[in-house]
């Protein structure tokens, strides 16, 4: 792709396609400036890292907003345009999968040199990885908030450069974590090496492309039900799907109906039963959409119930994968009780985003490619 971030953005906005916003042009002007640092950084390299020791690569950023408020949109425009070869976007939920699953590789190999898996499987990445993006930074694993720290001090220390969109500010991250004391670092380690842009104001376009729900049904009961077996059968050409086994992790996970690339599962399955990221992504990996039926109004003490809720529907819609749902309320409902609701207002948003018309009739893919062109 080419052309300039704020040349894209504005084109959009001159074609209808966004509406103009002050804080996203600049944060797209930020980005420019980004993106001509990279053309100038070249990553050091044997002699030429002696003949030219002020090289320095470009300082990351981390972009702070609330839900709906373009961060993805603004980073893919940048991680599509910016000249880096060794460029990745990736999830935050599937690269600590890879970051633990290697970790865990080096200490059986007892390849563990100097001493500390987590660094040599930071220098693996980075050795590989001169732009890191991710989007939807956040820390709720202590597994994930206890090797940060030095995870990322050794991406940074290898030149990696760091690109991450958060709902919330440094200082907020892991905030009701077990531990949250050893996890002070890695904050005073982000505050320092990444450039803090906030996106300010609460506007969520998600919201506002919302066209219908005529894949969300609720409240549940025999209404509910026969509507999801309508989608369900206009959209397989069969009344029961077959089970399928999936292999995560060497484990067994079951879907209990498969059909046409579509997955049909309860909510007692997915959220109510021992079922975790990994188990989420293989999921998306292999469907185009998921049916999660019987969604009911979860109980303050239903947390890890909501939490899980949450993850699926941040891989789901990570991977553009369309939902169709049954539930006891509209969304907002879902965990209103809920002690972090806060946590679960992106989970609405994006819910409320996922079951929209327009996100099942063009697929977000799409939809957002169109408004970018
Ligand atoms: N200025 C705008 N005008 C119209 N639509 C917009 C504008 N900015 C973003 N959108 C649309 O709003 C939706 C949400 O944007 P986006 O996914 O980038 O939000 P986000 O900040 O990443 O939200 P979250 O924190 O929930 O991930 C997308 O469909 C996007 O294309
Ligand atoms: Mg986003």
């Amino acid at each position: 792709m080419s052309g300039s971030i704020v040349e894209a953005y504005d084109g959009a906005v001159s074609r209808g396609r966004l509406r103009s916003d002050p804080a996203q042009h600049e944060l797209a002007e930020i980005l420019d400036r980004l993106a001509a640092e990279f053309a100038q950084y070249a990553p050091p390299a044997g002699l030429l890292s002696i003949l030219k020791p002020k090289l320095r690569p470009p300082r990351g950023l981390y972009i702070q907003g609330a839900v709906g408020r373009g961060k993805t949109m603004l980073l893919d425009l940048f991680f599509n345009r910016v000249a880096v070869k060794h460029k990745r976007r990736v999830h935050f939920h599937a690269f600590m999968q890879e970051v633990h699953a290697a970790i865990f590789a080096i200490r059986r190999s007892l390849d563990d040199r100097n001493g500390d898996a987590v660094i040599t499987a930071a220098r693996d990445i980075a050795a590989r990885t001169r732009l890191l993006c991710f989007d939807e930074f956040q820390v709720n694993d202590i597994a994930d908030a206890m090797i940060l720290g030095r995870l990322f001090e050794a991406l940074f220390a290898a030149g990696t450069v760091i690109v991450l969109t958060s709902n919330v500010l440094p200082r907020d991250l892991y905030r009701h974590g077990l531990n949250r004391q050893a996890f002070l670092p890695f904050i005073r380690l982000i505050e320092e090496r990444l450039d803090l842009v906030a996106l300010p104001g609460s506007t969520d376009y998600r919201l506002e492309r919302i066209g219908g729900e005529q894949v969300y049904f609720c409240p549940l009961g025999a209404g509910a039900d026969a509507r999801m077996q309508w989608l369900w059968k206009r959209l397989t050409d069969t009344d029961r799907g077959e089970p399928l086994t999936l292999s995560v992790k060497g484990r067994d996970f079951i879907v209990p109906q498969a059909a046409r690339r579509i997955a049909r599962f309860d909510f007692a399955d997915l959220c109510q039963a021992a079922v975790g990221p990994a188990d989420y992504l293989a999921v998306a990996a292999v469907f185009d959409a998921v049916f999660v039926e019987r969604i009911p109004a979860l109980q303050p003490a239903e947390a890890n119930a909501a939490r899980r809720f949450t993850t699926l529907i941040d891989t789901l819609y990570d991977r553009q994968i369309r939902l169709a749902a049954s539930a006891d309320t509209p969304p907002e409902g879902i965990f209103a009780a809920g002690l972090d609701t806060f946590e679960f207002a992106r989970t609405v948003s994006r819910l409320r985003e996922m079951i929209s018309a327009s996100y099942w009739a063009a697929g977000p893919d799409r939809a957002r490619a169109a408004i970018l062109t």
